[in-house]
């Protein structure tokens, strides 16, 4: 695998390269990465990865810099699933001059949920997709669906932009208890390690309420909402919505909602200094 920084090396090392299958990520690199590894193996030939943690999309109280930086192991990872570059690009290597065109999704995709609490987050993610897209010109991209809202905006920025670039979605990996991989989950003790599955088996509830029938969805979003806090968590949102566009379902969806499979349950908490986000399709 080469690891390589700056741009201009990149373009040479991908030059002629027609079907490049693209997995962006801001490194400490897990099981559910790898997964996205392998998913762009099977949707393209070379698979490139990139590593960087892009403060563009965080808020100056965010975790920029606490964020876990892990390159050596994270190429030992990546070699191991034979990806052929990893484009690691230092802040300067991406950003030579201040970084004042950004791209910013509508405000009806973009400041709601995540947005609503992370202004500015999906102008950053945005800005920096776009950017490596031209830098590393792949033929498809691969997203986990863990960042759901992240995944439906990247999708609908190549389609206005008429980008080149297929977007592709992967599942979410789970540890055993159902906790969703990440990175962020380092920073929990080992007592908010125990108690973070609640959020997953939450999402479940509601998930196999709304199958069985159940149609106020505003009582099982307060529900699990109390249900979190009783148990120390501090969230931002529990929130039903339709898949195709993350708004608040209308009268046909909550109706049809057992059978047409166009809903998603997803949840934002903090526990402890942790923030973390689920979701579940419906
Ligand atoms: O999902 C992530 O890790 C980041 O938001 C991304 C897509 C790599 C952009 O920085």
């Amino acid at each position: 695998m080469k690891v390589i920084s700056s741009i201009h090396d990149l373009r040479d090392q991908l030059r002629g390269q027609t079907r490049v299958a693209f997995v962006p990520t801001m490194g400490n690199l897990h099981e559910g990465h790898l997964s996205l590894m392998r998913k762009a193996r099977q949707h393209g030939d070379p698979v490139v990865a990139s590593i960087f943690v892009n403060r563009l999309q965080f808020g100056p109280n965010e975790d920029f810099d606490r964020y876990p930086r892990t390159l050596q192991e994270d190429i030992e990872k990546l070699q191991s699933e034979n990806v052929y570059v990893l484009f690691a690009p230092t802040e300067t290597d991406l950003y030579p001059v201040p970084q004042q065109y950004r791209i910013h999704p509508p405000a009806d995709l973009g400041d709601i949920l995540e947005g609503e609490f992370r202004p500015g987050f999906f102008a950053g993610v945005c800005t920096v997709v776009m950017k490596l897209f031209s830098c590393v010109n792949p033929r498809v991209a691969v997203f986990g669906k863990k960042d759901y809202q992240q995944l439906m905006i990247v999708r609908q920025l190549a389609q206005q932009f008429a980008l080149p670039t297929d977007i592709i979605a992967a599942e979410t990996v789970r540890d055993t208890d159902g906790l969703a991989l990440s990175s962020r989950n380092r920073f929990l003790s080992p007592d908010d390690r125990a108690e973070a599955p609640r959020l997953y088996g939450l999402l479940s509830g509601i998930r196999d309420q709304v199958l069985a029938g159940e149609k106020n969805f505003a009582h099982l979003e307060a529900e699990a909402r109390a249900a979190l806090q009783a148990a120390g968590w501090l969230p931002d949102y529990i929130a039903i919505r339709r898949r195709a566009d993350l708004r608040v379902p209308g009268a046909d969806d909550i109706a049809q909602a057992e059978t047409a499979e166009s809903l998603v349950v997803l949840a934002a908490a903090k526990l402890g200094s942790t923030r973390l986000i689920d979701n579940l399709e419906i």
